[in-house]
C-alpha cells in the first residue's frame, strides 16, 4: 500500500506544474502596448526599455498568479456574532452518552466532543455540570459514547431536553440497556455504535466542565463500518445537517502517513 500511495503522492505532485499558462498572459498584455504606437512612439527607448524590464516581474509572478487565477476566490464577509460561531464549528456527529453509578441509569445528548488521539483512542467530552450526567460520570470514572442516525433524531433531541436526574430516560424512550464489556455503564443498543469510555485526564472538569476520555472497547454494526452512518450533526438554534455523501477523491492528496 505504502509504494502505490507513494505513486499517487508523486503524480499529485506533478499535477500542479502543469499550469505554465499564466506566463503567456504578461506577454500578451506586454505586446499591445508597441501595436498601438506605432512609428513614432516605437523610437523611445524608454517605453521599449519597460517592456524588457516586464519579462522579469513576469517571471516571478507565476506562483501569485497561477494561486489567484487557479485557487479558490475570497468570499466577501459580513459581522457574525462571535456567540453563534458553533453554528460554524460543529465537531461531529450527534452523539447520546450513558452512564452509570450505584444502580442509576442515565442518557444525554452531546454534541461538543472531540477526538484527541487514536493510540491510545482519547476523546474530550463537554458535560456541563448542571446535567445529571455529569455527576454519574465524575463518580463512576467510565462512560459510553453511543452513536444515533437520523432515524433517532427525534429520540435524540428529547433526551437532550429532560433531565435523567427524575426520569428514567431507558425506560421513558424506550432504548435497550446491553451490559458493557470494559466498563459499568450500559451501551444503547439502538445506536449503530458503541464506545466504552474511561476517564483518563478529570483536570479540565472543574475548569471546563471538559472530560478526557480514553475508548477501550468500541462496537460498531457492520453496515455501519462499510458505508458511512447517516449522523446527525447539530448547527445551533434547532438547525440539524444530516451527514450525506462520503467521497475518495481526495485519498490521493495525502501523504500516506496521514491518512
Ligand atoms: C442537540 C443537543 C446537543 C447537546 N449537546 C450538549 C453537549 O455537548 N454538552 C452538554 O453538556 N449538554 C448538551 N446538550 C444538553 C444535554 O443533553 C441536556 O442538558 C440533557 O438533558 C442532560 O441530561 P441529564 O441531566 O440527564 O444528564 C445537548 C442537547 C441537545 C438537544
Amino acid at each position: 500500500m505504502t509504494p502505490a500511495t507513494t505513486k499517487r503522492a508523486a503524480k499529485a505532485k506533478a499535477s500542479p506544474k502543469a499550469k505554465p499558462t499564466p506566463k503567456a498572459k504578461p506577454a500578451a498584455k506586454t505586446k499591445p502596448t508597441p501595436k498601438t504606437k506605432p512609428a513614432p512612439k516605437a523610437k523611445s527607448a524608454a517605453k521599449t526599455k519597460p517592456a524588457a524590464k516586464a519579462r522579469p516581474a513576469a517571471k516571478a509572478r507565476p506562483t501569485v498568479k497561477s494561486k489567484s487565477v487557479a485557487g479558490p476566490r475570497p468570499v466577501k464577509k459580513v459581522d457574525f456574532p462571535v456567540e453563534d460561531v458553533r453554528r460554524f464549528l460543529e465537531p461531529g456527529p450527534i452523539v447520546l452518552v450513558s452512564s452509570s453509578y450505584q444502580g442509576e441509569t442515565d442518557i444525554m445528548t452531546m454534541g461538543w466532543h472531540m477526538v484527541m488521539g487514536f493510540e491510545p483512542a482519547l476523546i474530550g467530552c463537554y458535560i456541563w455540570n448542571a446535567n445529571h450526567s455529569h455527576a454519574l460520570i465524575r463518580k463512576s470514572k467510565v462512560c459510553v459514547v453511543n452513536v444515533p442516525t437520523v432515524e433517532l433524531a427525534e429520540t435524540v433531541v428529547d433526551i437532550g431536553n429532560c433531565s435523567g436526574r427524575d426520569t428514567d430516560k431507558f425506560d421513558k424512550f424506550g432504548l435497550t440497556p446491553q451490559p458493557g464489556v470494559m466498563v459499568s455503564a450500559p451501551l444503547i443498543a439502538e445506536c449503530v455504535a458503541n464506545f466504552e469510555c474511561r476517564l483518563v485526564d478529570a483536570s479540565l472538569i472543574d475548569t471546563y466542565s471538559l472530560f478526557v476520555f480514553e475508548v477501550v472497547k468500541a462496537h460498531a454494526a457492520p453496515a455501519a463500518i462499510k458505508t458511512s452512518p447517516r449522523t446527525l450533526h447539530y448547527r445551533g438554534d434547532g438547525a440539524f445537517m444530516i451527514a450525506g455523501e462520503t467521497t475518495r477523491q481526495w485519498r490521493r492528496r495525502f501523504r500516506p502517513e496521514m491518512l
